[in-house]
């Protein structure tokens, strides 16, 4: 034990200036994994999202003592963080953003004077406390009611209609909105919480759930407590509270629920251990203990969110025949991609979103096969030429290193699916088992520690390229990191993996029937394959050819409803105007929810006007990720 720490605090010594050997409470180190991680000192790796100065003073584990206000949907207690800083460091930042501060004071409650600097609109306000000495600070503080991470919806938004239910969603630069820290993914903390909640509900949060039950709590209530022992990115802390039931699925896989939904979510999750086992037969050990997942109610914004030992999947993943279940793998691969490994600057996304998808692709086709995996690939690489064409080939946001993009870090086509299809164009170059030995000693090499494009690379140079100068021109490597467009070598997806739809789409767009029997045996991969093939401009008896032979409008898949709605709202065809109502009142995801609305206005003074009349409906049951995007739309179009 004695060792391990000395080796961890020499680790740390050796990556950043901020090692305080004397610090009261240097975390333990309990296993052979780095328990506080080294803050990259490089001009890329810089993250100017955040207000932190972490070379000088830097937060290494937070303790939140927290209750959730329901009626005034506020959440209000202490933060008490401890701080590793320079010897001479009179100070730390942290990030804050509309947090109303009670108190800050030192581990015994004496006072520290602090103060809060100027609002950034999209940043907050740095938060600066003089540390007088204190390397452990406790912040008291109430979240406002806006916080832009916490959704708090009332019973008639979630599935069973009796309780309200309450969920954060962190990523990239929200958590800042409820727990005062430095909110910068290259800052990697431990953590642990004590949430009190309505005597009728349940806490869960993304990491161990110590009081499955809870406990009761004084002054009402039931308080849950959990501990994030490994250092992560502080993005990832994440709470999620309401009428929440739990089900196994494996030894250490399991899914809660409301109660209406968790028959159908276990239903639709019922491979989830078996993906786990892939993905560590994949890429090496899962090093996260449990791996369970929440289905939230539908106002949840996006299909899901990789929260460490607690995935955040929408509800409307569930299609009732497993067909969107990539969306799993996708959360569960970023337990090594994005978790383990992680962005140190958001213009870095590609790190965690195109190494995750690449890696999801896997997954799928060790459970499912070749078949399956090479649609999907298809599928992603036709999202990345819809991303060139919108974006222009060689336009500079097409490029995986991104450093105009700041928050979310670009278009998905460029981050996702260009990322995705790097790694596969490597892995086509070096061969399978090469490529794969070498990304499993990445993940080993890098466990719990920031990453950027340039050590990237750097990575794959020394340990998979080493020196052989033919490998180095075959593969592009900058050219597909830094440089804009599709690089020469890039890998095509099989041209046969849609053979029979893409002779569908033929013989339709020649003036041929709507293809219902075909249809009927289709998976769901081919029906979007098609949808998203079809001609954009179409008479509209041809799209009610379509809609009555199909039954699109009626679809209860909702990939493949979206996919629909854009093509017949672009085609003003007023029948889907009511299905589009039913969808956009049904969930709020911004995948969804956005392309209906930016399709609408694009429709002039066809669509204007009904974009208008639902989003007056639809806006107070979004997330602020979905109305901020719609927002956008209602104002400028983009
Ligand atoms: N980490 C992302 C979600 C995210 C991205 C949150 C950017 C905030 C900013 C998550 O892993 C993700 O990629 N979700 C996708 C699903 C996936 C199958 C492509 C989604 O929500 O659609
Ligand atoms: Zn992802």
């Amino acid at each position: 034990m004695r060792l391990l720490t000395l080796v961890s605090l020499a680790f740390l010594a050796a990556c950043s200036p901020a090692a305080d050997p004397g610090a009261p409470n240097a975390q333990e180190a309990a296993t052979a994994e780095p328990q506080v991680a080294p803050i990259l000192d490089t001009p890329e790796a810089r993250d100017v999202q955040s207000y932190a100065r972490p070379l000088e003073a830097r937060v290494t584990h937070v303790a939140l003592d927290l209750r959730a206000d329901f009626a005034a949907k506020r959440i209000a207690g202490t933060a008490t963080l401890d701080v590793q800083a320079r010897p001479d460091a009179k100070s730390i930042v942290l990030d804050s953003k509309g947090l109303e501060l009670k108190s800050v004071t030192d581990e015994g409650g004496k006072p520290l004077r602090y103060a809060l600097g100027k609002v950034d609109p999209e940043l907050g306000a740095p938060l600066t406390v003089e540390l007088n000495g204190a390397r452990r600070i406790r912040i008291a503080y109430v979240s406002a009611q806006d916080a832009e991470a916490l959704q708090w919806l009332t019973p008639e938004q979630t599935a069973g209609k009796k309780h309200p239910f309450l969920f954060s969603q962190g990523q990239a630069i929200l958590n800042r909105t409820w727990v005062p820290t430095q909110d910068s993914p290259g800052i990697r903390q431990t953590w642990e919480a004590r949430i009190v909640v309505p005597e009728s509900l349940k806490a869960v949060m993304s990491g161990e759930r110590l009081t499955p039950e809870g406990e009761p709590a004084e002054g009402g209530g039931r308080a849950f407590r959990f501990r994030m022992d490994k250092p992560v990115a502080p993005y990832l802390i994440a709470l999620a509270a309401g009428d929440i039931a739990f089900q196994s699925l494996g030894p250490r896989t399991g899914v809660y629920a409301e109660p209406a939904t968790i028959r159908a979510a276990a239903a639709e999750l019922v491979d989830t251990e078996k993906m786990v086992a892939a993905g560590e037969k994949l890429y090496g050990p899962y090093r996260w203990g449990r791996y369970d997942m929440i289905v939230l109610p539908p106002a949840f914004p996006y299909g899901g969110m990789e929260n460490p030992t607690l995935t955040f999947l929408t509800p409307t993943f569930l299609a009732g025949d497993r067909s969107l279940v990539g969306l799993v793998a996708h959360e569960l691969a970023h337990s090594w991609s994005g978790n383990l490994v992680t962005n140190a600057v958001w213009p870095d996304s590609w790190l965690n979103e195109g190494v995750t998808s690449y890696f999801e692709n896997r997954i799928m086709e060790a459970l499912y096969g070749p078949g399956r995996a090479g649609q999907e690939a298809a599928l992603s690489f036709a999202d990345m030429e819809s991303a060139f064409t919108e974006l222009g080939a060689s336009a500079a946001g097409t490029r995986l290193h991104n450093p105009d993009e700041t928050t979310e870090g670009g278009s998905s086509g460029i981050v996702y699916d260009k990322g995705a299809l790097f790694l596969r164009t490597t892995e086509r170059i070096v061969g399978r088992e090469r490529f794969d030995s070498w990304l499993r000693s990445y993940f080993d090499r890098h466990a719990f520690q920031p990453m950027t494009s340039a050590r990237f690379l750097a990575d794959l140079r020394s340990n998979l390229v080493k020196g052989d100068k033919a490998l180095e021109e075959r593969l592009m490597l900058d050219e597909w990191v830094y440089k804009p467009g599709l690089p020469a070598n890039a890998v095509r997806p099989d041209p046969k993996a849609f053979a029979p739809v893409d002779q569908a789409l033929g013989a339709f767009k020649a003036g041929g029937a709507a293809p219902a029997p075909l249809w009927a045996r289709w998976t769901t991969a081919e029906r979007l394959r098609f949808v998203n093939g079809l001609p954009r401009e179409l008479p509209r008896p041809r799209l009610a050819e379509l809609d009555r032979a199909l039954g699109l409008s009626g679809s209860g898949n909702a990939e493949v409803l979206s996919a629909w709605l854009q093509l017949a709202l672009a085609n003003r065809y007023p029948p889907a105007v009511p299905a589009a109502e039913r969808f956009l009142l049904s969930m709020g995801r911004g995948k969804f929810v956005a392309p209906v609305f930016r399709t609408l206005w694009g429709e002039g003074e066809w669509g204007r006007p009904i974009a208008e009349r639902l989003y007056a409906r639809a806006r107070p049951l979004y997330h602020s990720v979905t109305t901020g995007q719609v927002d956008k739309i209602m104002k400028e179009g983009g």
